[in-house]
């Protein structure tokens, strides 16, 4: 029997990651090759015509899993009935810019659309959000929540894993898919901890593949850590459609179980693991034990680098909160 459809909200939907996001979703990588899908498309008033001629083109790509579009500007009507929520519209930063910088500008987005979301999506529905500063973003629409399960409110480091994992293939000379284990902690900021001790290739410890432990600690972290203003120095505008990519993959790998190696790096609510205040929305090696469900993997040994590194990103993440307090809930 063929399955019901999913709804599936993407907000920014007329913007650039929206425009890789959108196509992607539609031939069935979101959710699996057998789910169809009818996409909400949220954005603001000014960029309705926008996202009425991307639906024209979702129709002219005769998508089989497509089974319907929405159109919305209204966050009541855009996040009606959604079973998955990805919230991508907001200011990107330009070259010279922090995504702090954005803080202020964007944060007042997830206060209206997580009390949106809760009134009106289903109610295991999951969120993503990818509009920076993320982490932060994440935690104010969680701070919102009353219907809705909070702990399925997270935030994009799977692009900080894909850029961690392609920069170990490169180096050792080894198609990407031998790559494992690579866990994000943290922010999506400078001070992410790409954990490299973890890291496999080809099953056994990448440090020990590669051999060149002054490579890892500086040019490897800072390569992974800096990526996102490499690109927009390159390109004049952040990366859009590898962040496209990663959120399928964050979503993929949560909804059918989907994952190389032992676990995904996903920026989930904290439960107190590893000495991470509780409810902070924290960069955490998961595991996902069934389709739907993620767990903070337990038990990480983390030596004298690991723990100066985390508590680094801990501290930014936790003067972030403090600078949006009056937009928690
Ligand atoms: P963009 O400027 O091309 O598009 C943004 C879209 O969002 C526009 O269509 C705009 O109209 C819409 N928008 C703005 N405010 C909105 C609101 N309140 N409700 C609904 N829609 C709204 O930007 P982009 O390149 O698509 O990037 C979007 C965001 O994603 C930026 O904040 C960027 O920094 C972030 N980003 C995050 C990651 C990550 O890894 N977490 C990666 C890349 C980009
Ligand atoms: C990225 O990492 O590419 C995005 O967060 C965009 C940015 O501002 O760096």
């Amino acid at each position: 029997m063929s399955k019901s459809p999913m709804r599936v909200a993407v907000t920014g939907a007329a913007g650039n990651i929206g425009y890789a996001l959108l196509f992607r979703i539609a031939a069935g990588d979101l959710l699996g090759p057998d789910q169809p899908v009818i996409i909400h498309l949220v954005d603001l008033p000014v960029a309705m015509d926008a996202c009425n001629g991307v639906v024209m083109e979702l129709q002219d790509g005769a998508f089989p899993l497509l089974h319907g579009t929405k159109v919305s500007s209204d966050l009541d009507e855009g996040f009606g009935d959604v079973d998955i929520a990805l919230l991508v519209g907001a200011r990107p930063r330009g070259p010279g810019m922090l995504r702090s910088d954005l803080l202020r500008g964007n944060g007042p987005i997830f206060t209206a659309q997580g009390q949106a979301i809760d009134a009106n999506a289903n109610e295991d529905v999951r969120v993503l959000v990818v509009g920076n500063p993320c982490n932060t973003n994440a935690l104010i629409a969680k701070s919102h929540v009353k219907r809705t399960n909070p702990l399925n409110y997270t935030a994009m480091t799977r692009l900080d894993q894909n850029r961690a994992m392609a920069q170990l293939a490169v180096k050792s000379g080894v198609p990407v898919a031998e790559i494992a284990n690579v866990g994000i902690w943290g922010n999506h900021s400078p001070t992410m901890f790409p954990n490299y001790f973890d890291a496999t290739i080809g099953g056994k410890p990448a440090t020990e593949v590669i051999g060149d432990d002054a490579w890892f600690a500086s040019e490897f972290t800072k390569t992974v850590q800096t990526r996102g203003k490499a690109i927009i120095n390159a390109r004049g505008k952040s990366s859009a459609a590898s962040a496209a990519s990663a959120a399928i993959d964050h979503i993929n790998s949560w909804m059918t179980g989907n994952v190389t190696g032992d676990f995904v790096s996903m920026a989930v609510p904290s439960d107190g693991s590893y000495g991470v205040p509780e409810g902070l929305i924290f960069s955490f090696p998961c595991a996902i034990p069934e389709p739907g469900k993620y767990e903070i993997v337990k038990g990480i040994e983390l030596n004298d680098v690991s723990k100066a590194a985390i508590a680094k990103t801990t501290e930014e993440l936790v003067s972030e909160r403090e600078a949006v307090s009056d937009l928690l809930g």
